[in-house]
């Protein structure tokens, strides 16, 4: 009764909520969603969905056993698919050539062999994942060197949601990618691949490319918008230096439409699964063709954002009289960013291990990042805990730290949060979302990124 079955291997935070998408949109569509971890497609199935993500539980409750399904059985509905996105995870490597650079492809490569494997007939294989550009050749190799007379079309459709928007992203696009060969099949699949989109893209956001140019504009992307927290966050140290102001220098540049005002604010630096992982990659092909300058070029912008957390961090002891052994200190904020519970690369890991190294005690509370704290910080369990709300965070505490730009963290009564810590209080806002003067008022030292501290020390 469906007109074809789309596949997508892959249940995380970009093959769940993208299918959903896909599947509210394209009712004639029979759109599974499969994974090899039981939990979370147990999830799935509930109300507990397992990403947190503005918007998407309606998305899902939609299309849910209408025309979205999820499933273990990798296998059998490879067997029943006309079209099969792949959205496995692609880490970076951590052992071998490459380590710790070039990215980790045994997932994807096990995939395509899974799908040979379970195919009686040819199909369409979209990359979803972010890869190395021309990953799509050795798929086509792997897939294609097969005895049972069947092909294979690979194609590049390259994802660009970010966490805590990803559905208004996945409704209205920016621009859909796709990526194909110029052959006679090819151009075939890539009809059938707009056509999906075309449900509720306009036709003129759905652009394709060959193959190679649609794996390498993905890794592009996110350095460029890397790149460009990592240059604000230069200039917020400079700013520092020199009473210059990292929000007024944001807003007068982003004014220049040449320049643009998003991506523009200075902080504690950029998390995510992706960011680094991507330009790490990017800089390994780059050295692995030869281009050492090419390479050294992007590596810095991850350099930078390892500074800028290890300089938020000397901040914070320095204005703590050099000392936070055995003092308690509040986290606000654990995830990478706001509204999200995901706490993958979080800058927050960072700042809070170095503290912790510095013997402080931390109290952490984070909206929806709870179960990630523990998780990422397993090797200090005993010197930090998770709170429930901020108050019994912030209760006792010599200082607030700011990690995370969660809306609700410029609600509180901070009056009575200042109340119940230990004098001098601080607060350092390493996303510069607090009214610093309001918090002075009170009795706070405020210290911000890339302005001048408030201090109440002289
Ligand atoms: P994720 O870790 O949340 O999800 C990947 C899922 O794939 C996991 O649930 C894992 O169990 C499953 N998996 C791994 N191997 C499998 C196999 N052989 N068979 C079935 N399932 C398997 O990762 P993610 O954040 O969704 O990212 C997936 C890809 O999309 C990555 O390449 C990433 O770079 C890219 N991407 C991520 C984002 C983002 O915001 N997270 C945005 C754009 C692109
Ligand atoms: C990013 C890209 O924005 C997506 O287009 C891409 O699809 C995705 O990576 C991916 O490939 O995984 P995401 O990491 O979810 O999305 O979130 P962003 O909004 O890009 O934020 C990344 C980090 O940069 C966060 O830690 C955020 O706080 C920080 N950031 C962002 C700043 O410090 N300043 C800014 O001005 C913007």
């Amino acid at each position: 009764m469906f007109k074809k079955t789309i596949l997508c291997i892959g249940a995380g935070y970009v093959g769940g909520p993208t299918m959903a998408v896909i599947a509210k949109h394209c009712p004639e569509y029979k759109v599974v969603v499969v994974d090899i971890n039981p939990r979370r497609i147990a999830q799935w199935q509930s109300d507990n969905l397992p990403i947190y993500e503005p918007g998407l539980d309606e998305v899902v409750y939609i299309a849910r056993d209408r025309n979205l399904f999820f499933s273990t059985d990798v296998d059998s509905h490879i067997a029943s698919s006309d079209i099969i996105f792949v959205s496995v995870n692609t880490p970076t490597k951590t052992f071998g050539q490459g380590a710790g650079r070039a990215a980790d492809l045994q997932h994807w490569e096990k995939t395509a062999r899974q799908i040979l494997r379970n195919s009686s007939s040819g199909k369409i294989v979209v990359e979803k994942s972010t890869l190395p550009v021309r990953t799509a050749a050795a798929m086509e190799r792997i897939l294609n060197s097969n005895d049972k007379g069947i092909h294979f079309e690979v194609l590049s459709n390259p994802e660009f949601l970010a966490e805590g928007s990803a559905i208004k992203d996945l409704e209205q696009p920016d621009r859909i990618l796709i990526g194909a060969r110029n052959t006679e099949s090819g151009k075939k699949a890539l009809e059938e691949i707009i056509e999906i989109y075309a449900h509720w893209t306009p036709k003129e956001k759905i652009i394709t490319s060959n193959v190679w140019s649609s794996e390498l504009s993905k890794l592009v992307a996110n350095a460029f918008l890397a790149q460009r927290v990592s240059s604000i966050n230069t200039i917020s140290a400079l700013c520092e230096k020199t009473n210059a102001d990292i929000e007024e220098v944001s807003r007068a540049i982003g004014m220049d439409s040449r320049i643009g005002p998003k991506f523009l604010k200075a902080g504690v630096g950029f998390g995510g699964s992706c960011f680094k992982k991507d330009i790490l990659n990017l800089a390994y092909i780059a050295e692995s063709y030869g281009l050492t300058e090419v390479s050294r070029y992007w590596e810095q912008v991850v350099e930078i954002n390892s500074y800028q957390q290890e300089r938020f961090v000397r901040i914070i002891v320095t204005s703590m009289f050099n000392t936070v052994a055995e003092k308690k200190i509040a986290l606000f904020g654990f995830a990478f960013k706001a509204d999200t519970g995901d706490t993958r690369e979080s800058p927050a890991i960072s700042i809070a291990k170095s503290l912790m190294n510095e013997r402080a005690i931390l109290s952490i509370y984070d909206p929806k990042a709870s179960e990630g704290i523990a998780f990422e910080l397993a090797d200090y369990a005993g010197r930090f805990t998770v709170e429930e709300d901020p108050y019994s965070a912030a209760q006792g505490a010599h200082a607030i730290i700011v990690a995370t730009d969660w809306t609700e963290f410029g609600s509180y009564d901070y009056q009575s949060i200042y109340e119940t810590m230990e004098k001098p209080a601080f607060i350092f806002d390493g996303r510069n979302i607090l009214d610093h003067h309001k918090l002075f008022k009170i009795g706070f030292s405020v210290h911000r990124i890339g302005r001048p501290p408030m201090s109440r020390l002289g």
